[in-house]
């Protein structure tokens, strides 16, 4: 069993967690029959049938279709009596209306019907596929993989219906969420297992003007001031470069240029890395801008904890020309120079630029709970590994069915050959990134495929 089949398999288990299991609901108890049929009929031709025959049909509607010992049968029709009576809108004011208990005991006696024939048939109704928001499916990653995914980054914006984003309505399938989930499964997929062939990427985050970099940022070493402190997932264990950019004044110089001997320190896991030596004269106008880099650092793959942070160089209040209390860049505009002291605006990683493997991260341990020595323990192994992410992703036993579904990608026998299998067998097959070339299928077709089995 190869990293790579695994890959594909867990990619597959990710491409079907997009979905939770519905509840049913209930029907109220019916109440008990009250009028006989022959009196409801009475009723009915004596305040109603004027009106509401087959000439007339007042409001688009003849009573004469109603069968009063089938109910049922014109259900909706029954309903609608049931409404009107009970508002007391029918018959019309001014014409002649039976007494209120005899109403009362024809709605009753219409509901009960209604009911029962409901109560033996139960239509639930029709229910749309309902894919996980944007929280369920991160918590789900989560738990699931020991990893933490920013997926806001990586599906389309949940919809809100009446202020709601977690019910069937708000969470509907179009053509770009489920690519969405295609890709965020694939990508996901890689960030758990790393990729001792991944190449250089480079991820940036922006410090917003309203963040106070005048205390400590949290999650950053104790001591330092301001700055930004992620976890960032990194993809194996290799040489990557942090950037630093910091926040230009008006005229594109630096913030805080007068105050001397700045210095900002990268660290990953709270250790320090790198210290950059800040120049006063730096500016957007000179070569390099208000950049500063490292040079390459080994960091091991999975999930590390990254801060750029600067030094100190006195504790005590910032002496600025207008000293509001836990004021931010977002008060300097318009005010140049109201702050003395540097302020981070960008930190970035890139890499890997050399990769020397991947190293035990969190996800591998929580997915690889076996490691095959010979190829014969390789499909046992896989199966292993699978049932146990397929039982916690899905809440339910697997089955045989899914089972045999899952060994399809580690083998490609049944998709080639024959009929297509099962839909599971070709919605997995369908959403795999990954498909070994073993099994050659255009991304085009496998979406195609996925359409129509959904
Ligand atoms: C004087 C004529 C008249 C009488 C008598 C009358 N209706 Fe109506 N009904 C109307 C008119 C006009 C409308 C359409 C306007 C409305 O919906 O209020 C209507 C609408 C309705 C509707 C709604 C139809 C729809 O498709 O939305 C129902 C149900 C109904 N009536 C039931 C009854 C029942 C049951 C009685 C007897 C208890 C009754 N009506 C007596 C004139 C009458």
């Amino acid at each position: 069993m190869t990293q790579r089949s695994v890959a594909v398999l867990i990619n597959a288990v990710l491409c079907l967690l997009i979905t939770s299991e519905p509840g049913v609901g209930q029907r109220s108890q019916p109440t008990p029959a009250a009028l006989p049929i022959e009196s409801q009929k009475a009723l009915i031709n004596e305040f109603c049938m004027g009106c509401h025959n087959d000439k007339l049909k007042s409001g688009g509607m003849t009573l004469a279709v109603l069968d009063f010992a089938h109910v049922d049968q014109n259900a909706e029709l029954a309903e609608k009596i049931v409404h009107k009576l009970r508002a007391g809108m029918m018959p019309p004011p001014g014409a002649k209306r039976p007494d209120t208990e005899t109403v009362k005991a024809f709605v009753a006696s219409l509901e009960t019907a209604i009911d029962k024939a409901a109560a033996a048939h139960p239509n639930p109704g029709w229910r749309s596929f309902q894919r996980l928001s944007q929280t369920e499916y991160a918590r789900s990653i989560h738990d699931l993989l020991n990893l933490d995914v920013d997926v806001g980054a990586l599906l389309p914006p949940d919809s809100l219906h009446d202020g709601f984003d977690n019910i069937a309505e708000a969470q509907s399938f179009s053509p770009a969420v489920l690519e969405g989930y295609i890709r965020a499964a694939s990508k996901i997929t890689a960030e758990a297992l790393g990729d001792p062939k991944a190449t250089a990427t480079s991820v940036t985050w922006s410090i917003p003007h309203t963040t106070n970099q005048l205390r400590q940022a949290p999650g950053a070493p104790y001591g330092t001031r301001g700055g930004i402190s992620v976890t960032h997932n990194f993809p194996a264990d290799g040489e990557y470069v942090f950037t630093v950019k910091m926040q230009a004044a008006t005229n594109g110089g630096l913030i805080g240029r007068r105050s001397p001997n700045e210095q900002i320190e990268i660290s990953v896991n709270g250790e320090r890395a790198a210290l950059l030596d800040i120049s006063p004269t730096m500016s957007e106008s000179r070569p390099g801008g208000l950049n500063l880099k490292t040079a390459r650092i080994f960091v091991k793959a999975g999930p590390q904890r990254i801060s750029a942070a600067f030094l100190p160089k006195f504790s005590g209040l910032v002496d600025d020309l207008v000293a509001p209390i836990e004021y931010t860049l977002a008060d300097a505009i318009g005010a140049a120079q109201l702050y003395q002291v540097p302020h981070l605006q960008d930190f970035n990683v890139a890499g890997p630029f050399t990769v020397s493997g991947v190293s035990d991260t969190p996800s591998r341990r929580k997915v690889f709970k076996c490691r095959p020595v010979a190829a014969n323990e390789e499909l046992p192994c896989a199966t292993n590994i699978i049932t146990a992410l397929a039982r916690q992703a899905y809440r339910r036993p697997v089955t045989q069915e899914d089972l045999e579904s899952w060994q399809v990608p580690l083998s490609c026998s049944g998709w080639n050959s024959g009929p297509p299998g099962s839909p599971q067998v070709r919605t997995i097959a369908s959403m795999t990134w990954n498909w070994p070339p073993a099994c050659p299928i255009s991304f085009g077709a496998r979406l195609r495929t996925m359409r129509s089995s959904l």
